[in-house]
């Protein structure tokens, strides 16, 4: 037996018995002939002393170990001398003075020092990832993260949900991103796609009658890296049949809470129950569709107030079919030039062509702009805002989805200057009645907001007008970030047809695309739909973490390569010879 307990078991009761540990060598300090070691594995530390006089061998074994050997020792429990307990450890009342040492392996100098949480390079951090996770940091993520696994499996399946793997390799699913092809031997030219979710696997899942269907699902897209994407990333993956809205709300929504009880009851949900408001109010109210709710700042529509007014700016945007935008800040007049500078940065880098502003001051209203408008536009601007002496006022003049993203970006660099983000408390929201359909400018066509699959509010819409059709689509925001989207499905081959041919897909390519869908709804494909959620991002924000790569234990960089492993990396001729498959210079 390599040992009898872990370096996280032993305390006052094992005092005066023998035990042999195995670990690493997180510290080593020698104190005038005595020697200290900090022996870790994953369940904690455990100090080790040596003992010179009495058992000499050890003590000179133990003097020549280094950070990060491998040992295993044998030794006697005893308490800790008055004064040098540790109570932040549960093991801090004891040490164990060693008797007998075997080195099991020894260790080069590692590049950083895993006993400290110091800033490492994050390159450095990914290429030996595997020192990474010895760290506190990341190996308690990567438990949080198994431990909120199973507390989602034992609550789906106390749901009767069943849970399914679908397959890895299998034809493109169309959610958005550019795939992963995978080449076949067998079969000269022909490729199989990596899932970017298991989207139509589940939906067939329901037509074969499983009616509630769980996964905790790998899946692939091919897109910019951002912090909280990854091109391999992990969904909790729902789906049922004979369901509305409501019913997937609310098991999403009950086990949401119950995970927030469990992993993280420190912190204060917001609101319960989670409130729901409509992709055109989380815009027009904060200019996202994942609003950060933790704190209110809401916007007003000053359209009508400003649309003849003398101000150029105002004036040509509304009559462009634009909108006027503004956000009030209390206390904001304090900002420095400066701010609004930065402020008006980050207003263009979101496309807005400006940021115009009244501040508040005790004689009353100041800015630039104001000699363009009358006494009357002031008076109704301030009204319309809510104005009082001490505020900031942020314009955004632009078509609809400018003006409120540009400031929607504006509110939430406000919140960071302002220390209006409370990270002890969470803001979930439903967001409900997405648009089916948007222009894409690449294909100039329409495209799918959230996927094909997605049934339409009302049928008819999409026959008339497309462009406005609403979409029985929902998304979960939380503190700002999307973590989870669903929809219910179109479960009649009809109306998929339709919204294929309004995607430009014609009848020919969606046969050669989506012909198992087409042809499986002909054989009684029930009422369903579905929600994924991002579970990476969801543990990222449960363990407070700026990045998803801090819950992943080997994650790719920002420019998705793995490397620690150096993938994607060249292969030899022979192998793509195998696969039918020739380099072009
Ligand atoms: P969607 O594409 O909205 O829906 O994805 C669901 C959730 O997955 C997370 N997510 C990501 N997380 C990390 N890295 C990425 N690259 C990434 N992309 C998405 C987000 C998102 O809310 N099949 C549908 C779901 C359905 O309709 O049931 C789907 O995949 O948190
Ligand atoms: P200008 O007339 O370009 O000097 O701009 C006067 C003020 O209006 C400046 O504070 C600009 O930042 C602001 N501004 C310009 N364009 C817009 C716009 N589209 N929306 C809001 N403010 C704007």
């Amino acid at each position: 037996m390599y040992r009898t307990h872990t370096c996280g078991d032993l305390n006052e009761k094992f005092v005066g018995q023998e035990v042999t540990l195995c670990g690493w060598v997180h510290r080593r300090r020698d104190h005038g002939g005595v020697i200290f070691v900090d022996l870790r594995d994953r369940y904690g530390l455990t100090q080790i002393i040596s003992d010179p006089v009495n058992h000499k061998n050890a003590h000179e074994s133990l003097n020549e170990v280094r950070s990060e050997y491998v040992l295993q020792l044998k030794g006697l429990v005893r308490q800790r001398p008055k004064g040098q307990e540790n109570t932040r450890m549960s093991t801090g009342k004891i040490e164990l003075v060693v008797t007998e040492l075997n080195i099991l392996n020894e260790s080069k100098t590692p590049p950083f020092e895993i006993d400290q949480e110091k800033e490492v390079g994050e390159e450095t951090r990914l290429k030996y990832r595997y020192l990474d996770l010895r760290r506190d940091r990341l190996k308690d993520n990567i438990i949080l993260r198994s431990k909120v696994i199973k507390f989602i499996r034992d609550f789906m399946c106390e749901q009767k949900f069943i849970e399914v793997e679908t397959p890895i390799l299998i034809k493109g699913t169309p959610e958005g991103s550019r795939e992963y092809l995978v080449p076949s031997r067998l079969y000269p030219g022909t490729f199989y796609v990596l899932p970017q979710s298991p989207q139509q696997l589940k939906q067939l899942l329901m037509v074969a009658g499983f009616d509630r269907y769980f996964q905790i699902a790998r899946c692939f897209r091919d897109e910019d890296q951002r912090g909280d994407r990854q091109p391999e990333f992990t969904q909790l993956d729902v789906e049922m049949s004979f369901i509305q809205e409501a019913d997937i709300m609310d098991v999403n929504e009950g086990l949401l809470i119950k995970l927030c009880k469990e992993f993280i009851p420190h912190k204060k949900i917001k609101k319960l129950p989670f409130p729901r408001m409509t992709y055109h109010e989380a815009m027009n109210n904060y200019g996202s569709d994942k609003p950060d709710l933790r704190f209110d700042l809401q916007f007003a529509d000053v359209t009508e107030i400003v649309k003849n007014s003398g101000f150029e700016v105002f004036k040509k945007a509304v009559a462009a079919g634009g909108v006027v935008k503004a956000l009030r800040v209390p206390d904001g007049s304090k900002f420095t030039r400066k701010d609004i500078d930065e402020l008006t940065e980050v207003a263009k880098i979101y496309r807005a062509k400006g940021l115009a502003y009244i501040t508040m001051e005790k004689e009353g209203p100041k800015a630039p702009i104001l000699k363009f408008l009358s006494q009357d536009e002031v008076e109704s601007l301030l009204k319309a805002c809510g104005a009082k002496t001490g505020d900031i006022i942020f314009f955004t003049a632009d078509k609809f989805e400018t003006a409120c993203t540009a400031l929607g970006y504006v509110r939430l660099e406000i919140a960071k200057k302002m220390n209006l983000l409370d990270d002890d408390l969470f803001a979930f929201c439903w967001i409900q009645d997405f648009p089916m359909f948007e222009y894409n400018e690449e294909t100039k066509g329409l495209a799918a907001v959230h996927h094909p699959f997605t049934a339409p509010k009302n049928v008819d819409d999409i026959k008339d007008h497309p462009e406005k059709a609403l979409a029985r689509a929902y998304d979960i925001a939380l503190n700002g970030s999307e973590i989870a989207g669903g929809s219910i499905r179109i479960h009649d081959g009809k109306a998929q047809k339709r919204v294929f041919d309004i995607l430009g897909i014609s009848d020919e390519d969606a046969e050669r695309r989506f012909g198992h869908m087409l042809e499986a709804f002909k054989y009684g494909a029930p009422p369903h739909g579905g929600i994924a959620w991002g579970l990476d991002r969801l543990v990222m924000i449960f363990a407070d973490e700026p990045n998803i790569r801090e819950v992943i234990a080997f994650p790719k960089d920002s420019k998705a390569k793995d490397l620690m492993l150096g993938a994607p990396s060249q292969m030899p001729k022979e192998q793509l010879d195998e696969l039918h498959i020739e380099l072009k210079e």
